[in-house]
């Protein structure tokens, strides 16, 4: 099912775009009317949950505009590349990718190439799209969204390419409709940007400094969407554990998830991404005792070495993240817990890697995102001296992950019999009898069932645990 819902609170910039809106959408209208079929999207998007809901908004845009959304990208009458400037693989497949619709344009004049997203807040890669990439329509950064059909319209009228990349961030853009890829399920921005800087990371320069949008505003979007029949939202930003420092008024992330958790009708409320120097113990108590908080919480700890988290700025030693894991564990008895960890950074040596894996087994993650450094230019990191050989990385990496797959298949070995409450997402596989769904602790479990319980909540209990996954049967429907 996909769902939109219109919000009350509209930014000027929203309501200005409005007009841009009702004239794409007359062009796109009058194509229908003569040729019988709709202008077509295709919307490809990398990197995060953030990257993934900017998405959402974009392809709301683009249905009010009339355009109709479309499978395969050679359908496509507009192609909208999301990006990711995260590590330098993501940034190397979309220009691998952008390289294939070159030849897709040449025989489709009229296709409108669109690219997005936090590597365009790079001045060199806009530079390299302007020089190398001409045939690419539109440009436009992670502060631009909302100017999508402005942008749109301009390319229409003018047949030149556009670029809008503000370099820092405006006022918090309210009201954008978005379109969710389930309807029971949503992304729920409740702060942009990061002053972290973590010295690997590109994020505080492509998503600007940190700001939290006014409770009000999140909490009367989530009321909405209740009503429109999402049942778990996730709330979604860099460093939610910071929400609220920027307010006059003492009001934080612990009382904010208070505040949803009395919104009728919903049922379970994720969030992404704790920083462990923000976790306070108010926080771990909202999770241990609210029920509609999940017990899961992703924990980045990048690094199990103190000289290397130093050298990365994260501003927590290992026994800091030691004592707050404990702590999660004693007030939370059934936690999730995962992680993400970036092995091979500048001057990490063996023994340092050692110290990663002993922590690892130490913990016993359930889930562990697992990177190998990437150099970012514009980075303190990326002038540190001392980088590691790709083939010390990959062997480190390799090491890293091995441990880390054991541990989660034995502790998946273990769940066997156990009975959890699952959010019917869909069927696993298109003509499966498998239905797919999530438990409240993240897991990802498959069991026999029929089309009528997507979107219900059903107790499974597992009958074959898998490495990555667990599978189960129904042992309680809803009445
Ligand atoms: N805000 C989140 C993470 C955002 S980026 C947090 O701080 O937890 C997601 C993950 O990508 C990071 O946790 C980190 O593990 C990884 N990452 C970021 N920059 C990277 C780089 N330069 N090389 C490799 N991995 C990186
Ligand atoms: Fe990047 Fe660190 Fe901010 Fe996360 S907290 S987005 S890793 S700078
Ligand atoms: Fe990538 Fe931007 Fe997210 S760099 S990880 S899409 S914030």
């Amino acid at each position: 099912m996909n769902s939109q819902i219109k919000l009350d609170i509209n930014s000027d910039d929203v309501l200005e775009n409005q007009y841009y809106i009702s004239d794409i959408r007359k062009i796109n209208d009058d194509y229908f009317m003569t040729h019988g079929i709709k202008m077509k999207f295709h919307v490809i998007t990398y990197g995060c949950q953030m990257n993934e809901h900017d998405s959402e908004k974009m392809i709301a845009m683009l249905k009010n505009m009339g355009y109709e959304a479309v499978d395969a990208y050679k359908d496509a009458d507009l192609i909208v590349f999301n990006t990711c400037a995260v590590r330098e693989n993501a940034e190397l497949r979309v220009f691998g990718n952008l390289g294939h619709v070159n030849h897709l344009k040449k025989t489709k004049k009229n296709l409108i190439v669109v690219v997005s997203g936090c590597m365009m807040q790079q001045p060199h890669i806009v530079k390299e799209i302007k020089e190398k990439y001409k045939f690419v329509d539109i440009v436009f950064g992670t502060h631009n969204v909302h100017n999508f059909p402005k942008l749109i319209k301009n390319v229409l009228q003018n047949q030149k390419q556009v670029i809008e990349v503000w370099d820092s961030e405006g006022h918090i853009i309210e009201g954008l409709p978005y379109e969710r890829k389930l309807g029971l399920k949503a992304y729920v921005n409740i702060m942009f940007g990061c002053n972290n800087f973590c010295t690997y990371c590109i994020v505080p320069y492509t998503r600007g400094r940190e700001r939290s949008r006014e409770k009000e505003h999140i909490l009367q979007e989530i009321k909405k969407l209740a009503d429109d029949g999402v049942r778990e939202i996730t709330l979604l930003g860099q460093n939610v554990n910071s929400y609220g420092k920027t307010f006059d008024i003492p009001y934080n992330f612990a009382d904010l998830l208070t505040d949803v958790s009395k919104i009728d009708g919903i049922k379970r409320i994720r969030f992404m991404t704790s920083h462990p120097k923000d976790l306070s113990d108010q926080l771990i108590n909202v999770i241990a005792e609210n029920k509609k908080v999940c017990e899961y919480v992703h924990l980045p700890i990048q690094t199990g070495s103190n000289s290397v988290l130093k050298r990365m700025n994260r501003k927590y030693t290992k026994e800091n993240y030691m004592e707050i894991v404990n702590k999660l564990k004693d007030k939370i008895p059934n936690l999730t817990l995962s992680t993400d960890l970036i092995i091979g950074f500048p001057g990490e040596t063996d023994a340092d890697n050692d110290e990663t894996i002993e922590l690892i087994k130490e913990i016993e993650f359930d889930a562990a995102f697992t990177f190998i450094y990437s150099k970012r230019e514009g980075t303190p990191a990326a002038k540190l001296e001392d980088s590691i050989p790709e083939d010390i990385q990959h062997l480190r990496f390799n090491k890293v992950l091995t441990v880390i797959n054991n541990i989660i298949k034995e502790k998946n070995a273990k769940r066997l019999g156990n009975v959890y409450e699952v959010l019917v997402e869909g069927r696993a596989n298109r003509d499966d009898s498998y239905l797919i769904g999530r438990s409240r602790e993240n897991f990802l479990i498959t069991f026999k069932g029929s089309d009528d319980l997507i979107g219900e909540l059903v107790d499974v209990k597992i009958t074959r645990p898998k490495n990555f996954s667990l599978e189960g049967e129904i042992i309680n429907t809803p009445v």
